[in-house]
């Protein structure tokens, strides 16, 4: 165990059993002003023991067994024990951490078999900035819990079932897979609809066969089935292209989609109506989960059968949960969609509960993404009002990195090559961490001149921070990994440097419980910060003996490494040299 805060709280809880026979109050460990960390324990338990809080912390200073790693530990207020860390012992840490493959990061002892669902685009619809979001939120939720050695199933909830299909069927029979217009499903989906669409709403004989196509789907129909099929695969060619590009993990195995489910609805319909928990309202089966009240103040339902027998999303997502529970043994659910669907998720939830589909052990968050806004304040789209092309943000987004990526000095002249990958994992990087820095569940403008600035909390400054720190390496004539140290800490900011990565382990766990990889980001920002101010004050390769040489060095590839695997966590990636 490396990181200090976890080791504090075991001690503290060894003596608060010891002193109290409490050994599993919380020692509430926070980060202090005065020291390095301070426990508040005293406070709380003084009120429950009926003691002064003083005389409780006290006590508690006379069992606690930390010689090993405080220099000194001390009462201050009105029961707070501060505690500030021995040098050695945290070079010690460090040191240990360096030489671990996994950083420190132990594996969890209690993993869990967790979904989670992102990404989940709509068929023949190209994705836009939202399903984006979700995408690259949802890619780093999944990299963070694996790490941590939990069980993760990746998911992705395609749409691929609905009214849409007997016309895009249609349609592409119309003008043949290999025509310039059946292309369009692998380059530009939502160009494909839009014809299709249009098709629709205009040409009559068209919508009659649309129609006749969509009940023949329905029935299952072996040859409308293989059309459809066709189209649910070209539009994979598209999304294959997308998630390369981005670098997201999503594979083919992970879609999971809608008409997965499609053969489960019937039964799940029928025994939420046998079991008396879903009921006829206007003529569709419905359930109204306790709670929930419309504008009008009346019971909400969440409609399971429509009155023409059709069934809705939230059979379908209902249908999903019992196979996930009962086929996956899932121990948590993570969905990562947008925060529209909020309402849809929590009666959701509900219903699975009250039809006992989702037992009580079973975590299911709907973990909310928030909208992408224009600068305009409104969703994100061009001028024109269409959702804005996926592809073309993405090339705009590695156009400008290019233009910032020349402004910023450079050791060594880049060949053409060279510059258009690194350029292309700035523009990427840039786009995917201005998505994970801000608190999933809030909206934010997507801006390109603050998303690609090498200053700030962006994908370019931690890149260009790694790079940094590798050309210290190139200069010296030295790998990274022959940088073994021993690490020591003479100054302060090697102290505050080595002091934050040992949290390392703290931020995954933060970031992996709560499903917000925005926690990540700003512990590998302050990361960047605390190195940045040991580079100002401490010289490495003109460090004042051998010594305080290695050790810096150390120190430096210590942070590259955890720098490095942090953004890896993030799906990040870090060109060699920038
Ligand atoms: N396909 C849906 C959309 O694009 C998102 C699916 C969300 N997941 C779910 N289980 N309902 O809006």
């Amino acid at each position: 165990m490396s990181d200090p805060q976890k080791v504090l709280t075991a001690r503290v809880q060894a003596a608060l059993g010891h002193a109290f026979g409490e050994p599993d109050a919380d020692p509430a460990i926070r980060p202090s002003q005065f020291a390095d960390f301070q426990a508040n324990v005293a406070l709380a338990l003084a009120k429950k023991l009926g003691r002064k809080p003083r005389d409780i912390a006290a006590e508690l200073v006379e069992r606690l067994d930390v010689a090993d790693v405080c220099e000194k530990v001390e009462i201050s207020g009105p029961g707070f024990v501060n505690l500030t860390l021995r040098n050695e012992w945290i070079a010690g840490r460090a040191q240990l951490m360096h030489g671990d493959e996994r950083l420190s990061v132990e594996p969890t002892a209690t993993p869990q078999t967790t979904i989670v669902e992102y990404s989940s685009p709509n068929v023949a619809k190209e994705m836009h900035v939202g399903h984006l979001r979700t995408t690259i939120v949802g890619d780093a939720i999944a990299r963070v819990l694996e790490f941590l050695g939990h069980n993760v199933v990746r998911d992705n909830h395609l749409g691929d079932w609905g009214t849409q299909y007997g016309m895009l069927i249609e349609h592409l029979l119309d003008v043949g897979e290999d025509s310039d217009e059946g292309m369009l499903l692998e380059t530009d989906p939502n160009a494909f609809y839009q014809s299709a669409r249009a098709r629709y709403d205009t040409e009559e004989e068209f919508a009659v066969r649309a129609r006749r196509r969509l009940v023949s789907l329905q029935a299952g129909d072996p040859e409308t089935m293989r059309h459809w099929q066709r189209l649910v695969d070209l539009s994979k060619v598209y999304l294959h292209t997308v998630y390369g590009r981005l670098g997201v993990t999503l594979t083919d195995d992970d879609i999971r989609g809608e008409s997965f489910y499609n053969d489960m609805l019937g039964a799940t319909a029928d025994e939420l109506a046998a079991d008396g928990i879903a009921t006829i309202s206007d003529g569709a089966l419905c359930v109204f989960p306790p709670g929930f009240t419309g504008r009008d103040g009346g019971p909400l339902p969440v409609i399971i059968r429509k009155s023409d027998g059709g069934y809705n999303y939230s059979t379908s997502d209902l249908a999903t949960i019992r196979y996930r529970v009962d086929k996956l043994t899932v121990d948590r659910m993570i969905y990562v969609v947008g925060s529209q669907q909020s309402l849809h998720f929590q009666m959701l939830f509900a219903v699975a509960r009250m039809a006992g589909w989702l037992p009580d052990g079973v975590r299911a968050e709907h973990a909310q993404i928030g909208n992408v806004l224009g600068s305009d304040g409104k969703i994100f789209r061009t001028r024109s009002g269409k959702s804005i092309k996926l592809t073309e943000l993405l090339d705009e987004a590695v156009e400008r990195a290019g233009a910032a990526f020349d402004d910023v000095p450079h050791e060594e002249p880049f060949d053409e090559v060279a510059r258009r990958e690194v350029v292309e994992a700035v523009g990427i990087g840039a786009v995917k961490y201005a998505d994970l820095s801000v608190a999933r569940d809030s909206e934010y403008v997507f801006d390109f001149d603050r998303m690609i600035s090498f200053r700030g909390n962006t994908g370019p400054y931690l890149q260009y921070a790694t790079a940094r720190i590798r050309s210290i390496f190139r200069k010296g004539g030295l790998a990274p990994e022959d940088a073994i140290g021993p690490i020591a800490i003479g100054h302060d900011a090697e102290r505050a440097l080595a002091l934050h990565l040992l949290g390392f382990g703290s931020a995954l766990e933060t970031a992996g419980e709560a499903a917000e990889p925005h926690r990540l980001c700003a512990y590998l920002f302050d990361l960047a910060s605390a190195y940045t101010t040991f580079y100002e004050n401490c010289p490495v390769l003109k460090a004042p003996d051998e010594d305080t040489r290695a050790s810096r060095l150390a120190l430096c590839a210590l942070t590259l490494r955890t720098l490095s695997k942090g953004l890896e966590l993030l799906g990040v990636t870090t060109p060699e040299r920038m």
